[in-house]
């Protein structure tokens, strides 16, 4: 089986990393995001992937190129205007054959591949949606399945008085052949709001599958540090890159971090903190449950709690940097300010 990951979406709401770093490469401990999900690929026998590139297309090639390296055959399709989750997949039919399996690339989903497939078969479906459970559906594509795994409906978005079910659309799905013909080329189209509903309504076969597992979405910045948090606290079954390592001066919180790190004396981390390579941080520095990507400086006596900062900060002494902060790649922060 072949799989196609979209990843040409701007990721507007991770910025500001994803004015730099498309989504999908931005590091998380040091790896480049999809390499996580393409260990899910190789965990499941899945070699050849198709990557629907749009926003920043050049970076990918760049990064992955022919796959070899990660044990996968790569091929990358440019759209030279976003043509959507729909579009994007119309656009890749020439690269794809039989069943696929579509992946967003911008969620993390520990499931079985093998178990999609099955349960995809086991009821003819033309299309079959994994699904997931979270306690607040009202921010995502909530899906209404039968008692036996078919779609009735589906509600984008939902006010809490129509919440009726907490299984949200995950972000993988199974595609027969006969999908593409319902797909128009070359314009925007979404899966979720155009092909979903309306193969829906013109009475296609149409499963959703309760994928058990880890599943996160890291399309925020909340989300961005938490898959951090859970990849450190051991929550989410993952390898980190071998670039994140035990950092030596960790105090019995969980640190990693990349070659050339430092830490001057008295600093002092807690909870779960992710730091890329040549992070500088300052003496008496104090770390809680953050991310600080490569080459950041943290100044003397700073203090950091639930932030991500970018790449080449700078954060003066005594600057205190509270929850949510989102520090972008090369800024500075002035000493004692309070973000
Ligand atoms: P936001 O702007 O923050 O909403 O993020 P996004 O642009 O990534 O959009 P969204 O999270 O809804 O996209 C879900 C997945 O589809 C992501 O992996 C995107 O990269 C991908 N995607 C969204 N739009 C397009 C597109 O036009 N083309 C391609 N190839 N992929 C897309």
């Amino acid at each position: 089986m072949r799989a196609v990951i979209l990843i040409g979406g701007m990721g507007t709401r991770l910025r500001p990393f994803t004015l730099e770093t498309p989504k999908p490469l931005l590091p998380v401990m040091n790896r480049p995001f999809l390499e996580y999900q393409f260990q899910i690929l190789s965990r499941h026998g899945v070699r050849e992937v198709v990557l629907c590139t749009s926003y920043r297309a050049e970076t990918f090639r760049r990064a992955f190129g022919t796959g070899r390296r990660l044990g996968l055959k790569i091929s990358y399709v440019r759209e030279r205007i976003p043509l959507g989750t729909g579009g994007a997949l119309k656009n890749a039919e020439p690269y794809l054959k039989g069943t696929t399996l579509a992946l967003n690339g911008d969620v993390l989903n520990a499931f079985d591949l093998g178990a999609f497939l099955k349960f995809h078969r086991a009821r003819r479906a033309e299309i079959s949606i994994a699904l997931t459970r979270v306690k607040d559906p009202t921010r995502y594509g909530l899906v209404i399945t039968d008692e036996k795994g078919m779609v009735r409906r589906f509600l984008e978005k939902p006010s809490w008085d129509e919440v009726v079910s907490n299984s949200i659309n995950a972000g993988a799905y199974l595609f027969e052949p006969s999908v593409f013909a319902h797909l128009p080329p070359g314009k925007p189209y979404s899966l979720e709001r155009g092909l979903f509903p309306e193969r829906l309504a013109a009475g296609a076969r149409i499963a959703g599958y309760v994928a058990p597992g880890y599943w996160i979405d890291i399309g925020s910045v909340e989300a961005y540090l938490q898959v951090h948090l859970d990849l450190l606290q051991g929550l989410a079954p993952f390898k980190p890159g071998p670039r994140a390592r035990p950092f030596k001066n960790s105090d019995g919180a969980r640190v990693t971090a990349g070659a050339g790190t430092t830490a001057a004396p008295f600093v002092r981390f807690s909870g779960s903190v992710s730091l890329g390579a040549k992070v500088r941080i300052g003496r008496g520095a104090q770390l809680t449950d953050c991310v600080v990507l490569d080459g950041a400086v943290i100044g003397d006596g700073a203090r950091l709690e639930r932030c991500v900062v970018g790449p080449k900060a700078r954060i003066g002494t005594h600057a205190v940097l509270g929850p949510g902060t989102a520090l972008a790649g090369g800024s500075s922060v002035g000493d004692y300010s309070q973000l």
